[in-house]
């Protein structure tokens, strides 16, 4: 592979191994680039992923290395969440030592995901520095940063049901929150064990060299701020880390005609509902079946990804009013003016998209982060509504509340929609501001002279 001539800085790279971290951490490896053409990067993927992502375009300087996979199959994750997490906190680290035995030239820094707690020990020991990369809000920062003080009030873990929509108001940086809408509280003995895992990469940031979060000032200045003052090492906020520099190229690249952009390029402004919940976990087949026969009844017109269940989804829902699709470029759409309102599992790439896009939100959130990003989206930046009120777990929003929800929602006319089309709009632009030249620009050009500083061996 071609590599450029003069090399000042050697990035490695090591993202979590699943979709929306990978995505994350190459777009911003493809940043770092995009500043410093001196940089090289090496991106380590397991040898699945390597299949995935081997073929997609990238720059000369960022050139792949694989290491065994963790498991077998790692698409096939979401049936066992936490064995797959546990693998990866047990099972990378020795094929990583041996790749790092052997790389040329030696990398002068390692860009690693939060998650992976482990790589700040393998940097230490190297004396290589490392910076962690938190793919989610700073404010979920927060929250894990802040954990002891819900487990000391009896805060975690709570029953739902009877505490979820207690609000608390002591987590630095984060304003009043439902326990629905913190992380992993359900109480249960396995997203306990996954609050126990993320909570020890939080713990192990202290002993990196610095912190850079995928956020925006514009959308979370308290908990950034929070951070930079409480945290003893450098933090960089580097911005979305989402595609946004590929915008723009919609209607001049050819090899982009798909059937579904011509299909929005025939849709009134404003008027088409692109549904997705995600990739990974999913809601039940019993609400996802609600939602599509309120969809149908409400005569609301849809683009909606859906994975598994597509040609289920596509009989109940008729052809003449949308499209059910496996998959679309969601940045793509979410950019097409026929797009009307993001329905959305709320994780954090797809909730930045959604900003960026300049669309308002139904939000329906699942686990991990999405119920804080959620509550951001309808709370704090009142950009979207909540499809779901009920906190318990278990209970169904049925079909005729979804077909209220989504006429008044997608009612251009209607006062309150007109409103918080308005304030996305608004924060479409401060973000645009904020990339362009503002703090996220800044940060980036920051980080970018601090690892170009470091000596190479
Ligand atoms: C964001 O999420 C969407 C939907 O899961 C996916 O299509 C897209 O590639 C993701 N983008 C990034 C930057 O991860
Ligand atoms: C949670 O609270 C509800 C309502 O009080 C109760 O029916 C349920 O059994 C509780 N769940 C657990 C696991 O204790
Ligand atoms: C794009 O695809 C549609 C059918 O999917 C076709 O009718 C049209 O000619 C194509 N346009 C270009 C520019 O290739
Ligand atoms: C639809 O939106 C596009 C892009 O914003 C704009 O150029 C066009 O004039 C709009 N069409 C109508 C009918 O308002």
């Amino acid at each position: 592979m071609e590599v450029p001539p003069i090399i000042t800085c050697h990035v490695l790279a090591v993202p979590y191994p699943a979709r929306g971290h990978i995505n994350a951490l190459m777009n911003l490896c493809k940043l770092l680039i995009a500043k410093n053409k001196e940089i090289l990067v090496t991106y380590v993927v397991t040898e699945e992923w390597a299949g995935f992502i081997g073929s997609e375009p990238r720059p000369a300087n960022i050139r792949l290395a694989t290491i065994p996979n963790v498991i077998a199959s790692e698409l096939t994750r979401s049936a066992d969440h936490l064995g797959f997490m546990e693998d990866v906190m047990t099972k990378m680290e020795a094929p990583l030592e041996q790749l790092l035995d052997r790389l040329e030239p030696p990398p002068t820094i390692i860009v690693y995901d939060t998650f992976l707690f482990w790589v700040v020990g393998v940097g230490n020991r190297r004396s290589i520095p490392v910076a962690s990369f938190w793919t989610m809000a700073a404010s979920v920062f927060s929250v894990l940063h802040h954990h002891h003080l819900l487990e000391q009030k009896g805060h975690y873990p709570v029953n739902l049901s009877e505490m979820g929509e207690y609000r608390v108001n002591y987590i630095p940086g984060v304003s009043p929150t439902r326990l629905a809408d913190l992380p992993l509280n359900d109480g249960s003995k396995r997203t306990h064990r996954i609050m126990e895992l993320s909570k020890k990469g939080i713990e192990c940031v202290s002993k990196a060299q610095y912190i850079l979060l995928s956020s925006m000032y514009e959308l979370e200045p308290e908990a950034i701020d929070v951070l930079k003052a409480k945290l003893s090492l450098p933090i960089y906020n580097v911005g979305p880390t989402i595609p946004h520099y590929n915008l723009g190229q919609h209607k001049t690249t050819i090899n982009t005609n798909h059937s579904y952009l011509n299909w929005l390029d025939h849709q009134p402004n404003n008027s088409v509902l692109y549904i997705s919940q995600g990739s990974f976990f999913s809601v039940s087949s019993a609400q996802i079946e609600e939602i599509a026969f309120g969809l149908r009844e409400s005569g609301v017109r849809f683009l909606w990804i859906a994975r598994q269940e597509a040609s289920r989804l596509k009989e109940i829902c008729g052809g003449d009013k949308g499209l059910v699709l496996g998959w679309c470029d969601q940045w793509k759409v979410l950019n097409h003016p026929a797009i009307g309102g993001f329905w959305t599992h709320c994780g954090w790439n797809s909730t930045k998209e959604g900003v960026f896009g300049g669309v308002p939100f139904l939000t329906l959130p699942i686990i991990m982060d999405q119920g804080l990003d959620s509550k951001m989206i309808v709370e704090d930046w009142k950009v979207g509504w909540r499809v779901k009120e009920d906190v318990r777990i278990d209970s169904l929003v049925r079909k005729d509340e979804i077909v209220k929800l989504l006429n008044k929602f997608m009612d251009l006319e209607n006062d309150q929609v007109r409103d918080m089309r308005k304030r996305v709009k608004e924060y479409q632009h401060s973000c645009q501001r904020e990339i362009a030249h503002g703090r996220s620009f800044q940060d980036i050009n920051s980080f970018v002279r601090e690892i170009t500083k470091i000596v190479m061996k």
